[in-house]
């Protein structure tokens, strides 16, 4: 479905900042990136706006958006924050940390982007591209990632335009994004809860707070149509290639996701290697991640092996998106 629009593409700087505050201003979609992935962003108190947002993703209306603000003055228009919400905003943010709190009684945000939900998804993101459009709009921007639903998320300009271009007005291009998997998501409850691994790995999390995270419960994952957990599609960030984890060796023709130093037996038959990272750094890995899946799918392989990865650090993250993207469709 092309709506027929012209997709601007701007190279950052003041001119598309203003350009893009702007295009918001008047109810238009615009994409930019932030340190974890790029983002699509629509007025957060526009719904008119948001309803274009989630049909030029085709995305599921019950899946609620991330509001992303310039400061933390901004976000407690947005949210009620309790102790245990500002040690992790002080600790964290700017950054790949998306918190959960409940709304304020006159929360500007849309219902649409909250999918009716009585708490609000919030982030300040540290990427200079991301905090020069916001400060230069002045209002909450809700920005899902920049992709069509259920593709994996777009790391460069490029992978927006694939997937978006005739969709949407405006896309910034401020370069590869730093972080490469979207941001961890908190929920400040009565438990602290890890709704979502992300680029900011739970460890550092967890010390902070002084406490575990806990889980959301397994049969929430499960259940498309419960919002607690969202982003928990159980198919999400699904290359077209059917996707093997945990791979020991390579089968001919199917592409392989290597991790680490190590050379699996049958890789000289492979349709295609891409490494995450030789040295087996899992920040470097996690930026590699979505680029290379794309790359390796568009050489339309029998399939995608994909090298097994520890779960420390980045790695949770990456073994969730991974997960995803192996669930057969
Ligand atoms: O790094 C990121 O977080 C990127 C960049 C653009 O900021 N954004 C991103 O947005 O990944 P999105 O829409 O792809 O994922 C947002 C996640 C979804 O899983 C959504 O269901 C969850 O946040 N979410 C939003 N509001 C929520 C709420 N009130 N309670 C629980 N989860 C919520
Ligand atoms: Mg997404």
């Amino acid at each position: 479905m092309k709506t027929g629009l012209t997709t601007l593409i701007l190279p950052a700087g003041p001119a598309a900042a203003d350009t893009a505050a702007r295009t918001l201003h008047a109810g238009g979609l615009v994409a930019f990136p932030t340190e974890t992935v790029y983002g699509l962003g629509a007025d957060a108190a526009n719904a008119a706006a948001i309803a274009h947002l989630y049909a030029a993703k085709g995305r599921p209306a019950f899946n609620p958006l991330i509001a992303h603000v310039a400061d933390l003055e901004a976000a407690r228009r947005i949210g009620r924050f309790d102790a245990r919400a500002v040690l992790l905003a002080e600790a964290f943010w700017p950054g790949p940390l998306t918190l959960v709190v409940p709304k304020t009684g006159d929360c500007p945000v849309a219902e649409l982007a909250t999918a009716g939900l009585d708490t609000v998804a919030i982030r300040i993101p540290a990427h200079p591209v991301a905090q020069q459009i916001l400060r230069a709009f002045g209002g909450a921007v809700v920005a899902p990632s920049a992709n069509i639903s259920g593709h994996v998320s777009p790391t460069l300009a490029a992978h927006v335009e694939h997937d978006l271009s005739g969709r949407i007005d405006l896309i910034v291009d401020g370069g590869p994004v730093e972080v490469g998997v979207e941001s961890t998501i908190v929920g400040c409850f009565e438990a602290p809860m890890l709704l979502r691994p992300g680029g900011l790995a739970r460890e550092r999390i967890e010390a902070v707070l002084g406490e575990p995270l806990t889980r959301p419960p397994a049969d929430v994952e499960s259940d498309s149509s419960q919002p607690l957990a969202p982003g928990m599609l159980a198919s999400h960030y699904a290359p077209r290639a059917q996707v093997r984890l945990n791979a020991r060796n390579v089968a001919p023709g199917e592409a392989l996701l290597a991790f680490g130093p190590e050379r699996l037996p049958g890789c000289e038959m492979a349709a295609s290697v891409m490494n995450l990272s030789v040295s087996g750094d899992l920040d470097e890995a996690a930026a590699n991640l979505f680029g290379y899946l794309r790359s390796l799918d568009a050489k339309s392989p029998r399939g995608i092996a994909v090298m097994a990865i520890p779960e420390d650090g980045l790695g949770e993250a990456i073994n969730d998106r991974l997960r995803r993207a192996a669930v057969a469709r």
